[in-house]
């Protein structure tokens, strides 16, 4: 569980696992699993967290939605004053049927297609960060064909590694994020040649689940370099967009981010400048507010391992597979005894389809309920149909209430589609 016991969240009443007083029992029970549970307290006190760090800087929060994209929590954030930073078309759409403004977006990503960018203008997304040459012209573009003007911002790639896993590393020289300096100095010049486009920003963005401050640092003190030596457009540079990839504790022995330090490093090097700092958290304001519960259907061993063989597996939350990522499980209601270790396993047809390995269980049963902590972000937003499985059901708990914010997906929804 989380170790900041006096936050909102996943906490025991006695020995049953509870989201905000909550049984988590008795929503297994009605809405059926693999279930994701997500507490509405949780993310306040998250965003909460991240505005009292920055309160010295202006700044503003755009929630990153592919971290879990779901309607009701992009109302939630948006009813509590977050922006949004999103990265496709469907995400732009999302904002939309959740019926929140698209005026607080952002919108990063290598590959925009032309109609995104013409939905996005319409939209009058705050503004576009900008990956390539090419880009920027096919902005430049589109803008003039609507008769109007793009405001973009350059994501620049200040060639730091963060040092997180390679694949959620973002702001190295060998990413496909962003332009190096000496292009984005070349952009610059034609941004500002152009009446379709107002260069109004830089963006950096290095990676997900950074514990320190310091490659946040080291990168904003290269855009500010890299803006006092582009004094030519100093003027219409109003915002810095430092990203998101605040780290959460999934580890109870994983090191925190200092976020209040980076606010205030981040304040002091600002001080003086008239820019509004943008920062993009995902993550951090979803991830520890959402648990995947699971039931266990089969217990067995082999010569060398036990298994608890689970409900939920990669479709609902390949981190574990894609990224090496470790998730707490524990039992929903604890039972006395001596714990084992088991690989608590998914039921799909892959040997990467795991939850845990080695995990300290007390003699686990069919039927009993496990809780995946930590699994509100990039869960849900990244579960997949794969071996025909019907996606999760969700449910929100806001004070006493738990109110179910997606059905589960019928399996007859799979092929809908399809044209046999
Ligand atoms: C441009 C951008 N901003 C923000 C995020 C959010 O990262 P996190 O969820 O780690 O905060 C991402 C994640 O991939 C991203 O690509």
């Amino acid at each position: 569980m989380s170790r900041a016991d006096s936050s909102p969240g996943f906490a025991r009443r006695g020995p049953d696992l509870t989201c905000d007083g909550v049984s988590l029992s008795a929503l297994a029970e009605q809405h059926g699993t693999p279930l994701f549970v997500y507490s509405a307290a949780r993310i306040r006190s998250q965003l909460a967290a991240v505005r009292s760090a920055f309160a010295a800087v202006t700044h503003r929060v755009h929630y990153a939605v592919k971290a879990n994209s779901n309607l009701s929590i992009l109302q939630l954030l948006a009813s509590e004053g977050a922006g949004f930073d999103i990265v496709s078309g469907g995400e732009l759409e999302r904002l939309d049927a959740a019926g929140v403004s698209a005026k607080d977006a952002v919108f990063a990503g290598v590959g925009k297609t032309e109609a995104e960018m013409r939905a996005a203008l319409a939209a009058d997304i705050l503004l576009f960060n900008v990956e390539s040459a090419g880009e920027l012209e096919l902005i430049e573009q589109v803008a003039t064909a609507m008769g109007t003007v793009a405001r973009v911002a350059l994501r620049l790639n200040p060639d730091i590694d963060a040092g997180v896993h390679k694949h959620v590393t973002t702001g190295t020289g060998r990413n496909k994020f962003g332009v190096d300096l000496e292009e984005a100095a070349r952009l610059v010049r034609r941004a500002q040649e152009s009446t379709a486009l107002d260069l109004c920003g830089y963006h950096v963005h290095l990676g997900s689940t950074l514990r320190s401050p310091e490659p946040y640092l080291a990168s904003l003190d290269k855009l500010l370099e890299f803006l006092d030596q582009s004094l030519i457009h100093a003027g219409g540079i109003r915002y810095l967009d430092l990203g998101g990839g605040f780290g959460v504790p999934y580890r109870p022995d994983d090191p925190d981010l200092d976020l209040p330090a980076l606010g205030s490093a981040v304040a002091e090097r600002l001080e003086g400048r008239n820019l509004t700092v943008l920062l993009e958290p995902g993550r951090f304001l979803v991830a520890e507010a959402g648990c995947l519960l699971t039931r266990v259907q089969f217990v067995k061993r082999s010569r060398a391992r036990r298994y608890a063989v689970v409900d939920a597996g990669m479709s609902e939350l390949i981190r574990p597979c894609l990224y090496d990522a470790w998730h707490a499980i524990e039992p929903v209601a604890t039972r006395e005894g001596s714990p084992q270790e088991f690989d608590v396993v998914g039921p799909i047809c892959e040997s990467g389809d795991f939850l845990g390995l080695g995990r300290p269980l007390v003699a686990p049963q069919r039927g009993d309920l496990l809780a995946v902590l930590a699994a509100g972000a990039y869960g849900s937003s990244m579960s997949s149909n794969y071996n025909s499985r019907g996606r999760a059901a969700e449910v929100l708990v806001d004070g006493t209430r738990a109110t179910i914010i997606r059905r589960r997906e019928p399996i007859a929804d799979l092929w809908r589609l399809e044209l046999p």
